[in-house]
């Protein structure tokens, strides 16, 4: 039996690592428990490999398309390999800083299987861990639904689809949210064919209807079919692939199927109801300070029924281990998280909808400006919009982008939200000419009554 430790953090993505990181930099002792690598889904099979492929995607768009920029050039093929070295680089860059960094702060990273077995210890293998507190942060994996039966080899998810060895010719994609239109965009522009089934009638469909409507024609236009509105049935393998009938008998073919319907989390047979932690639909259920209902353990990131995004896995962390030791803290405000979908174009967006204002009963008012009027876009080849949602008199509470590079957009967005900006302050501030970020002013002007570039 060893000492006690402070908090002992049971598994290692982005909520429970950043909730160690700031917990052992305020001075205390910390275990993670970790029973793959370090850093997570985000880190080896989400975010930043995703973003990658992404980027690799972009690459290939580029060369394509550069005669409309005058130069000629010659798309010979993707070196599929050559992508996953570039891939991979990049997060074995990751994954080494971040080690370091959990090393320097002199976290000890415990390998293997982690399991709750009181309120106040974890343990793995023979070990037992015992501490002040504990953080449960064991994540999600991807979702299916009965009689969707995942292979991993004609019928996969996102984890198999970052270590193909090869491109499909043709994937049906069941699911429009990140995921989905990400690997969307990655497959269509490597050459594949490509088909979006969607449940509900529209791409993206947590955005604002607009994003949505501006992403459907941007991937039209990429050569991305789509059946929206349409119901999974049934799957079937065929010599080639898998056959997809939809609700109503519709009937799809491809190599691939790729299901991305959901995350859901990890929270079975890990001991934690039996010690009274509240689990509903495997959620594991806390206070708007992370706390579950036994008071020494808390919990955090996709584990736990707020927005499965790395940066909020990350912001309740801090919130822990800041809590944890007394400091005075804040909940999360998850409207004012920054979303972003990577695809080509991106959709980024921060704050409510129109469609939740009405909800609320909020009374609003919008401006939309068209990326068409802006000199950054143009010079890039992209389109898209900036529509920024004010309260009625009030302050901006909701900002929804599409095009190129608009989540590099989200950060000011997320500002002007977040601070809760007047229309007619951010109307007043200077954005350099000619960047993207000109759109976001000129969506302000046009809402404080001024205009510039866009009619009244
Ligand atoms: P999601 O919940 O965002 O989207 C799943 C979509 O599948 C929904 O639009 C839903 O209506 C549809 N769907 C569900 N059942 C269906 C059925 N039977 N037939 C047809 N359509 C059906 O989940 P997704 O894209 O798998 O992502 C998982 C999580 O990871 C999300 O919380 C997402 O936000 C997060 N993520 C975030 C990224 C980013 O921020 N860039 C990138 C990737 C994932």
């Amino acid at each position: 039996m060893t000492e006690p430790v402070d908090l002992v953090v049971l598994g290692g993505g982005s909520g429970g690592y950043a909730a160690a990181l700031r917990y052992a930099e305020l001075g205390h002792s910390v275990v993670m428990v970790e029973r793959d690598k370090v850093g997570g889904t985000c880190l080896h099979r989400g975010c930043i490999p995703t973003k990658a492929l992404l980027h690799s995607a972009e690459v290939v768009d580029t060369i394509k398309e550069s005669e409309a920029y005058g130069v000629v050039g010659s798309f010979d093929k993707v070196d599929l390999p050559g992508v996953h070295a570039y891939k991979d680089k990049v997060v074995t860059g990751l994954y080494k800083g971040l080690t370091g960094l959990v090393k320097s702060r002199r976290i000890e990273v415990v390998e293997g299987e982690g399991r709750l077995v009181s309120p106040t210890a974890v343990q793995v293998g023979d070990r037992t861990i015992e501490a002040a507190h504990v953080l449960l942060a064991t994540g999600s994996v991807a979702r299916s639904i009965p009689g969707l039966e995942v292979d991993h080899e004609r019928v996969i998810t996102s984890d198999d689809a970052l270590v193909l060895d090869g491109i499909p010719d043709s994937v049906i994609i069941l699911g429009a949210g990140a995921i989905g239109c990400e690997f969307a965009s990655v497959w269509r522009s490597f050459g594949a064919e490509v088909t979006i089934v969607e449940a509900l009638p529209r791409l993206v469909p947590l955005e604002e209807e607009s994003s949505s409507k501006l992403l459907e024609r941007a991937f039209r236009k990429k050569g991305i079919k789509s059946e929206l509105g349409a119901r999974f049935e049934s799957v079937e393998h065929t010599e080639g692939g898998v056959r997809v009938t939809l609700e109503g008998g519709k009937a799809l073919e491809a190599e691939l199927l790729l299901v991305a319907i959901g995350r859901g989390p990890v929270s079975q047979g890990l001991g934690y109801e039996e010690q009274g932690v509240v689990v509903e639909r495997g959620f594991v259920q806390v206070d708007a300070y992370c706390q579950t209902a036994v008071p020494t353990i808390s919990a955090v990131g996709d584990l736990i029924p707020t927005l499965q995004l790395a940066h909020v896995g990350f912001a309740e962390g801090i919130l822990v281990a800041e809590r944890l030791h007394g400091l005075p803290v804040t909940p999360v405000d998850y409207d004012g998280v920054p979303r972003v979908t990577y695809s080509h174009p991106e959709v980024a967006s921060v704050g409510i909808t129109s469609a939740v204002a009405a909800e609320r009963g909020i009374e609003t008012v919008e401006a939309t400006y068209d990326l068409a009027g802006n000199g950054r876009a143009r010079i890039l080849g992209t389109s898209g919009a900036v529509k920024v949602i004010a309260q009625k008199d009030g302050p901006v509470i909701g900002i929804h982008m599409v095009g190129e590079r608009v989540g590099d957009l989200v950060a000011e967005a997320q500002l002007i939200t977040n601070w809760e900006a007047l229309p007619g302050e951010v109307a007043q501030l200077i954005h350099p000419h000619p960047t993207m970020s000109e759109a976001v002013g000129e969506a302000h002007l046009a809402l404080a009554g001024k205009p510039l570039h866009s009619h009244s």
